[in-house]
């Protein structure tokens, strides 16, 4: 988001709840900072209900918990998603068990394609799930190139989300894997991933696809 709003685009996040959000003493477990604190030093990005938010943009960016991403969605209000890209990044990952997460949709179904089944009229691209948040709009950070997937129904849509990540982002590797099914690879990626993070105590890692 604050990359977003570095690149000159005028951002907003969406919460159930901005005046707690506000006031919630816990800092976030990735910045360590509260978002009153985070917020205080992007002061040009605006935060709002979920509905206030999808209404502002015209790209929304759909990086809730997977599990509440359906009633997020619902809050943000079909007649502010309706027509519009969503760049799905949420994983459906269930902590129900504890540790590692297992996932609560897979193999023959996905999160992004329950989505898109609940909002149809949403142009629904599947991105930047596969890699930590650092990463996603700093791929310079790892010592060499890596991959990004994209998949989702609409052509445009998956071009406009394509050309953010190259241009916005600094993606040089950005792998269409083809239609929204293609998000349940991208998404039982998520255990192998969990698995890496633990055994290489970091999370600064990617895909890499070496082909003939
Ligand atoms: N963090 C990463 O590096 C990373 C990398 C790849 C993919 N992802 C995926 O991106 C998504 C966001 O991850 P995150 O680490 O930023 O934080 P997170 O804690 O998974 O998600 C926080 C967001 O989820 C919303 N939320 C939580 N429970 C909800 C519910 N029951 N109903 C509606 N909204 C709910 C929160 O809203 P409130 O503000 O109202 O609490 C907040 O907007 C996840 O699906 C994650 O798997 C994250």
């Amino acid at each position: 988001v604050a990359k977003l709003a570095e690149r000159g685009r005028a951002v907003m996040i969406g919460t159930r709840n901005p005046v707690s959000t506000l006031a919630n003493a816990q800092p976030d477990r990735l910045s360590n900072q509260t978002f009153s604190d985070w917020q205080a030093q992007h002061p040009q990005i605006k935060l709002g209900t979920f509905a206030e938010a999808a209404a502002h943009g015209e790209l929304l960016l759909n990086a809730t918990t997977g599990s509440g991403s359906l009633d997020a969605l619902k809050l943000a209000g079909e007649q502010n998603l309706n027509g519009k890209v969503l760049v799905d990044i949420s994983n459906p990952l269930d902590f129900s068990r504890g540790l590692p997460p297992s996932l609560f949709v897979s193999n023959t179904d996905s999160l992004g394609e329950q989505i898109r089944r609940a909002f149809p009229d949403v142009k629904v691209v599947k991105s930047l799930n596969t890699l930590t948040a650092a990463l996603m709009v700093n791929p310079g950070l790892l010592p060499e190139p890596t991959a990004v997937f994209v998949g989702g129904n609409d052509a445009v849509a998956k071009a406009t989300v394509t050309a953010l990540l190259k241009n916005d982002f600094g993606w040089q590797t950005v792998i269409d894997l083809g239609d929204l099914s293609s998000a349940r690879g991208t998404e039982m990626v998520l255990p192998l991933w969990v698995n890496l993070m633990g055994v290489q105590q970091t999370s600064l890692f990617n895909f890499k696809i070496v082909r003939q």
